[in-house]
Formats: structure tokens, sequence, C-alpha cells
């Protein structure tokens, strides 16, 4: 069997079924391909209804309905499939639409998923994607949102751009006409709401000098380009508004800064990808922007918010979700703040710091994200937090950079062991990756990540 037959597969149990009930997850690509799946299936004329969990396990498992929907099970599931079997679930009324590793289990469960073919930078919503166009070709307007999660999910990261199947899902958006393409754009976060200075003194990847957390740097970077910083009503510009001469100047001059300081240049620029159906200057004008509203609804328990504004909706709920976009960056800066007024320990290979109950778990990962460029960016920094609902656990955010992924550092695989060790669970990416430990383990715990890391940089 292969991914095509898979997807046939999944669209023959679709069509048969009397009701579905969708299952997904409450980051990005969970909340697109929940959009995604309801929408299509909606368009088939079988009723559906969602459901969102922060994890499939034992107790989020009672938001999976007791009735006889088919189950869809969105962007989890592969790696649950024991718990659904412990929950009595058959065959007949489960699909997994997923881009995690399977779990062997007794059940052979039906699932869509694109890692056993090699297709490793194809999130669920990706995977989603080709069912909906499957079910139906007009489902073609689903690639934007298709685009969005598997930005969203960090498939465009190592690779400076979609790939593979993820880059046919673009091809998809293009002729649709909603999705333009920069081809060659600055590798930057940020380029349709931020002013210009910001957006490059944020940027780490790659670290330039004399900019990269330098915002006055930056500002006196540009000046000395010429580049005017606002428009005429005193507004601040945005790359996006930059005029193409412009951009070159900008990127003419980061080429020479990063050279004249022996850094490479590979990574200064990526593809990125624009709605040129949403306003400009919008967080939904770029996919990885409307992967930010979206993660912050979901990251604060509104994943519902999101999914409308994926299908379409601008009016009350939109103003929700920006509301929310709002907040959850004042919690971060806050975060941020707290993160470096308090001071990290250093171990030799690994900074940390145990957040208490100040902070959710859902955003520690972020907070932790945005202090290691401002602290020693080269050793990966650990955030504990306690968890309100169980304070027997804790949970671990890592992150790190490029820059140490390059040189061997896999997040993913050193919380999976040193959590297993303990009995606990984890699991992500190289460059970012989460754990829950029993809190009784946590100083053992600091300690094996560090050794574990020191192990991936012998
Ligand atoms: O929670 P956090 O933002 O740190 O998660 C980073 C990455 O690790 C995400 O991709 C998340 O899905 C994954 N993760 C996981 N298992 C956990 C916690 C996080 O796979 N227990």
């Amino acid at each position: 069997m292969g991914f095509s037959e898979e997807v046939r597969g999944a669209v023959e149990t679709i069509r048969n079924a009397e009701t579905v009930s969708v299952i997904s997850h409450i980051d990005a690509d969970g909340i697109t391909s929940e959009a995604i799946v309801r929408t299509a299936i909606a368009r088939a004329g079988v009723p559906v209804t969602s459901h969102f969990v922060r994890q499939l396990e034992p107790l989020t498992m009672k938001a999976v309905p007791e009735d006889d929907s088919l189950k869809v099970f969105v962007d989890l599931g592969a790696g649950q499939q024991n718990l659904l079997e412990e929950r009595g679930l058959s065959k007949e009324e489960v699909l997994i639409l997923d881009h995690h590793v399977a779990q062997p289990c007794e059940i052979p469960y039906q699932q869509v998923n694109g890692v056993p073919y090699g297709h490793t930078k194809l999130s669920a919503a990706g995977v989603a994607y080709f069912v909906a166009k499957a079910l139906d070709p007009e489902n073609i307007d689903l690639a934007k949102i298709a685009i969005v999660g598997n930005v969203g999910d960090m498939m465009a990261r190592e690779t400076l751009g979609l790939v593979g199947l993820a880059a046919e899902i673009v091809e998809d958006g293009v002729a649709h006409g909603s999705v333009r393409v920069v081809r060659k754009d600055l590798n930057c976060y940020g380029t349709s709401t931020r002013p210009v200075h910001v957006c490059l003194s944020y940027n780490d990847d790659p670290r330039i000098p004399g900019i990269t957390n330098d915002m006055r740097g930056a500002e006196r970077f540009l000046s000395k380009l010429e580049i005017t910083p606002k428009t005429a009503d005193g507004r601040y510009r945005v790359w996006e508004e930059l005029g193409r001469d412009e951009k070159k100047t900008i990127t003419s001059a980061l080429v020479q800064q990063l050279l004249a300081n022996g850094e490479s240049v590979d990574r200064l620029f990526a593809e990125s990808y624009l709605f040129v159906d949403e306003s400009e200057r919008s967080p939904l004008r770029n996919a990885s922007e409307f992967a930010t509203l979206l993660n912050a609804c979901g990251r604060w328990a509104k994943p519902r918010i999101g999914s409308s504004v994926c299908c379409g909706d601008r009016g009350t709920v939109y103003r929700e979700a920006e509301y929310m976009l709002n907040n959850h960056r004042t919690i971060i800066r806050e975060l941020l703040q707290f993160i470096l007024d308090t001071g990290v320990t250093e171990l030799s290979h690994l900074q940390f710091l145990h957040v208490r109950d100040r902070y959710p778990d859902t955003i520690i990962g972020i907070g932790a994200g945005m202090a290691l460029g401002k602290l020693n960016w080269r050793k990966p920094i650990l955030i504990m937090c306690t968890l309100p609902e169980d304070p027997s656990m804790t949970k671990v955010s890592m992150r790190t950079n490029e820059w140490s992924v390059r040189r061997g550092v896999d997040l993913q695989a050193v919380l999976t062991a040193a959590s297993g060790e303990y009995g606990g669970g984890g699991g992500g990416h190289p460059i970012a990756a989460g754990a829950f430990i029993p809190r009784e383990a946590e100083e053992v715990f600091v300690n094996r990540v560090n050794e574990l890391l020191r192990d991936q940089l012998a």
C-alpha cells in the first residue's frame, strides 16, 4: 500500500460514514487539519462534529464521543493507538490522519500517514488536504490552510521552504489564486506585520552581528542604507511593502555583513507564502504569522476560534482571535522578561529554569525559544513548570536553534529518551520538544538531559 492508496481508502471510509466525529490537536497544525477535514466532510454531505484535545492521553480520551460515529483522529492518534484499543474502539469506527510515528497495535486501525513512505515533511494538515482533495477536487481552496498547518509545524524550517508533497499543495494554492510564493524572500518572521527593524532584530536564523537582538543597531543599519522607516502618515513600514530595490539593498548589505563576520549566508533567504486574498499587514497575510494566530487561540484553550478563522470568519470571531493574539503576545513578553530577570542555571551543555505555576505549560516553550536568543544561544534551554491539574507531574519544554541542530543536537531524541527513563513521555522536533515527567524526578532528569546532550555533541 502507498500513500495514495491510503488516501483513497480514507475517502471510501468517509463516504460510507453516517456521521463523523473529528478529534484533533490544539496547535496550528491540529487546528488547520480539523478545519480542512471538517469542511471537506461537511461539503460531502456527511454530518460532522469536532473535538479538540491538548494531547491524546487517558484523561483526555473522554473527549472522544461514545456513539457510533466514525472517529477521525487528526494530527494525533498514530502514536496512541493502544489508547484507542483500550477504549474499546473497533477497527471500523476509527480513521487516523496523522504524521507522527505509528505505535504498534493489535488492531490494524486505518491510517493515512506519509511517514512510512518517506514523506517526512508533510504535516497532518497536508495529509488532511490530500484526503479533502480526493473527496472533491473543488476542495483545492483548502490548500492555503494546509500551507499554514505545514509551516506552523515547522515543515519548511530546515529546508527553507516546503518540499515534496507539501510543495504540491503550494502549487495547488497558486493555481487556486489565493497563494503567492516568494521564492527567495528574507528568511525572517513577521514580514507582514512588524516594522522592518523589529523584524530584523528578532531574527536569529541566521544571527547577524550588530542586528540580531539589537533593535537600535537594526535601525542604524536601515538608516545607513537610506531606507525610509515610516510611511507619510507616520506608520512603520513592514518588509512586505518595501519596493523590490529596497529589499535588494537590504539583503545585499546583510550578505556583506554576514560574510564580513565569516558567517554563512545559506539561511538568509527562504521561500515564503503570501495570501493575496487577505488584507495587507494583517496577521493572516502570510503562512507563518497566520500559524501564530492559530497557536495563540489553541494555547489559550480557544482552538475553535482559530478553526472558524481558517474557515473564513472575518467578523466577531476574527476580532476575538486578534484579541487572543495580542493577549498571547503580552503574556509571552512577560514570560520572557521573567526568564531574563530570574536567570537560568547553566550546566555544561544546557541552561534551565523552573517557572513553577506562574505560566501555563502551553506557552513555556515559546518563552524558552524567545529567551534563548538573549541568553547563551549556544546552549539549549529547558524550562519546567508545574501542572495545576496534576501536581505530581512537571511539564518540560526545550528549545535550541539551527546552529546547534547542525552540530548534532536533537531535542526530540533527548527528551523522549530521558523522560522515558523516569516514567514520563515526550516528543517533538530536533529544534523544539516537550515532555511530561514525574515531579520527584526533576533534578535527576535535568542532569540526564545534560548528559545526553553532551553525548550528541561528542
Ligand atoms: O509544548 P512545547 O511547545 O514545548 O512542544 C514542543 C513540541 O514538542 C511540539 O511539537 C509538541 O507537540 C511536542 N511535544 C510532544 N510531547 C510532549 C510535549 C510536547 O511531542 N509531551
